[in-house]
């Protein structure tokens, strides 16, 4: 993990609130692993917390990271108004990424993404298919508007949509999509990442299957293991007590291991 100011290449629009930012710096040489974030200064003397942000794309050889996110409040709506040679004060990257060391060209993965959730999960898609793996992707979306990153998911692998609203593709969340696929495929590991209420469904879907890997949230401080701000409970713990920090013993957790 490292810190330093980072300078934004470009940041173009996606959808309504939806941003695409390009950063370049020594950082990058630091990222590697699909699924970790990136701690983010707003460059506003008021807003001393910083906001984690998830790495979209890593482009080592041009020194450049992406991400995507969503205008949500003050910290977010500062980000979207930065442009080309601003700078940007970041720390990472940050927490346990995806763990790919049990797959094996030829397996079938799925990746489950919804809403602002999908960001990371094109780095890890692209990781995969670079060692031979098959992912499909099952994307969801609160409706047709806010839809972003289609055409490229599509590009990397076969992709399945659905909307909340039934203004594109399927109607409803991503779990009617699973339980449909699910009919004719037995993926080899399961990823997502997205609201708590789709984290539910993979892991009620996948139960008892072994890779089944989940990316959460949480309301962060330090970013950096040293707060406790971002604990999550541990299942099946009788003591009641065990937690586990979101920023560095997550944001990835294995289905089952954490209570959503
Ligand atoms: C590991 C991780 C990865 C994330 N990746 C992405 C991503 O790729 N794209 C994206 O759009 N959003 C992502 N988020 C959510 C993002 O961090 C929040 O939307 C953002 O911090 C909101 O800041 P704000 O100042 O606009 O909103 P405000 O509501 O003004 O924020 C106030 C405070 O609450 C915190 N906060 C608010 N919402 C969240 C949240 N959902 N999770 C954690 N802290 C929150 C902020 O950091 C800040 O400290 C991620 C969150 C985590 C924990
Ligand atoms: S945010 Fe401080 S311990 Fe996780």
């Amino acid at each position: 993990m490292k810190q330093e100011m980072m300078k934004i290449v470009s940041q173009r629009a996606l959808a309504p609130r939806i941003f695409e930012l390009t950063l370049t710096g020594e950082l990058v040489k630091e990222m590697g692993v699909p699924g970790q974030f990136i701690h983010i200064r707003v460059p506003r003397a008021d807003l001393l917390l910083r906001r984690p942000i998830s790495i979209n794309q890593i482009d080592a050889e041009n020194k450049t990271c992406t991400i995507i996110y969503r205008v949500e409040g003050e910290g977010t709506k500062e980000f979207s108004v930065l442009q080309a040679g601003d700078l940007l004060d970041v720390m990472g990257p940050l927490g346990n990424g995806f763990d790919l060391s049990q797959l094996k060209a030829g397996d079938t993965a799925f990746i489950v993404g919804g809403g602002i959730g999908i960001p990371p999960l094109y780095e890890l898609s692209k990781q995969l298919i670079a060692k031979g793996v098959k992912p499909i992707h099952f994307l969801g979306y609160a409706s047709k508007e806010v839809m972003y990153y289609t055409d490229e998911f599509e590009a990397l692998a076969e992709t399945r949509f659905a909307t909340d609203d039934g203004s594109f593709a399927q109607k409803g969340h991503v779990g009617h999509l699973l339980t449909e696929a699910v009919k004719t495929i037995t993926p080899d590991a399961v990823f997502a990442c997205g609201a708590n209420g789709l984290l539910k469904a993979v892991e009620a879907q996948f139960f008892g299957q072994q890779n089944v890997q989940l990316s959460l949230e949480a309301r962060m401080a330090c970013g950096m293991g040293a707060c406790y701000a971002c604990v999550c409970h541990v299942k099946n713990d009788s003591t009641g007590k065990k937690s586990l920090k979101v920023c560095d013993e997550g944001p990835i957790f294995k289905a089952g291991e954490v209570i959503l």
